[in-house]
């Protein structure tokens, strides 16, 4: 008989619980051959417990880790030392980490240190610059250097492990779990809980969708991009913006100062993942500086202005319906005018593209485990755009 294996996920921030569902789900389809447990850093609580709720998925351990206002020492040392006791306990085969924060980092390292292999989920991005996005860069790097299998989303993530001298049999082109997530969310006849949101009029109006919360963005750069955001809402009388604030202090303390008590701007609370994804579904447009959120819109037709200077995911961008614009008040007035007042560009942009994945992602990472340990001789195919 096959020795089954014991797989472990590791994730503690929104979108890792967002994009590592789906992994997390699949691998309870293999009973007979994977014994899958769930570790969470609770590197964000509330953000991270929605998710959790959402997707139905009861962790098997869970650190706690979140504290308020906290810093990248205190969230590397605290999950070490948690992931340190739950590896020596359940002595996993393979531990599945995902993207590129510091929870990821940390799941890599404390791996290593146990000599336990690591998969790395969203393998290969890269802006190659070390500074942007911060701390996220290297994070990813890091991990990618630890890594024994490498799920990489697209081809292009491919070729940047390839440029780094990864052997490409330990690499998988798979698609982002995301568009997986995605395809198990959005419904064109979702009814929102909240009054503000279900009463908003999305037939007279353009929702502006924004969010941000980048460490290198935190202070003046964020600043700069509400006051753009405050020019817009009073030349154009038929948009509105709904934003959803991220729970960081330092983003909601300049958020309020410069953007409350406007009647056309809605901050609200961070949504959960399902009401969030069908707002984006309606809404006009899209600012964020968030990397989720590049790869979801352009699935569903909707064109991102990014806060960024720099992109891990040339993909969307390449293809027309994202802009990288920056974080300067002049620059982000301008290109969002334009998309507002140019009916040709905005078509341009607002073109549905799925460079990121076709719904299969988790199916393929799966299969990948269980052919890589010997379980499966089914090796999985790759993700290819367009297919
Ligand atoms: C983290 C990740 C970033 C990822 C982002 C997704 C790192 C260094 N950063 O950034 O890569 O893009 O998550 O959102 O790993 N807070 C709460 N409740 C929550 C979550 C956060 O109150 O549920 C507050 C806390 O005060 C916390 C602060 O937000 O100290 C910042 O959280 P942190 O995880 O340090 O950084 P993020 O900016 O969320
Ligand atoms: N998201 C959410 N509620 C919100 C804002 C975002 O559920 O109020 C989702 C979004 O759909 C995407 C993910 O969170 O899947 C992105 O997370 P975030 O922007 O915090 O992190 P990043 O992707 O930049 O690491």
């Amino acid at each position: 008989m096959k020795k089954k294996i014991k797989v472990m996920t590791v994730f503690g921030t929104r979108p890792e619980a967002i994009k590592m569902a789906p992994v997390v789900l699949e691998l309870e389809k293999y009973p007979d051959l994977i014994t899958p447990i769930v570790t969470v850093t609770a590197q964000h609580r509330d953000m991270l417990d929605q998710v959790l709720h959402l997707f139905k998925i009861k962790p098997d351990y869970d650190l706690n880790i979140m504290a308020q206002g906290q810093t990248l020492f205190d969230i590397t040392t605290k999950a070490m030392n948690g992931l340190d006791k739950v590896l020596a306990k359940e002595k996993p085969d393979i531990v599945l980490v995902h993207g590129d924060t510091t929870t990821t980092f940390a799941g890599a390292l404390a791996s290593y240190y146990h000599e336990t292999a690591v998969g790395h989920v969203e393998a290969g991005l890269r802006t190659f610059n070390k500074y942007s996005p911060f701390p996220e860069e290297m994070n990813r790097k890091l991990t990618g250097a630890i890594a024994d299998l490498h799920f990489a989303p697209t081809e292009t993530a491919s070729n940047n492990l390839k440029s780094e001298g990864i052997n490409p049999v330990k690499i998988f082109v798979t698609g982002n779990t995301v568009i997986d997530a995605l395809h198990k969310t959005v419904n064109s006849d979702f009814k929102f809980d909240s009054e503000k949101l279900e009463n908003i009029d999305y037939k007279n109006k353009r929702i502006i969708l924004v969010t941000t919360h980048r460490r290198e963005n935190l202070g003046e750069p964020m600043r700069h991009v509400y006051k753009a955001l405050k020019d817009i809402i009073e030349e154009f009388s038929d948009v509105e913006i709904v934003f959803p604030v991220h729970k960081n202090p330092k983003v909601r303390e300049v958020v309020n100062e410069e953007l409350g008590g406007i009647e056309t701007v809605h901050l609200i609370d961070p949504l959960d993942y399902e009401p969030f994804a069908n707002l984006m579904h309606r809404a006009y447009l899209v600012l964020t500086d968030s990397g989720g959120i590049q790869e979801e819109a352009p699935s569903l037709g909707k064109p991102v202005l990014v806060l960024r200077d720099t992109t891990e995911r040339p993909e969307a961008v390449q293809a027309g319906t994202v802009k990288l614009i920056g974080t300067e008040r002049e620059r982000v007035y301008e290109e969002t005018k334009y998309l507002l007042t140019d009916h040709e560009e905005y078509q341009r942009m607002a073109n549905t593209c799925n460079p990121y994945g076709d719904g299969k992602a988790a199916e393929r990472i799966v299969k990948a485990i269980l052919y890589h340990y010997g379980l499966s001789e089914e090796k999985p195919d790759s993700f290819v755009v367009g297919e």
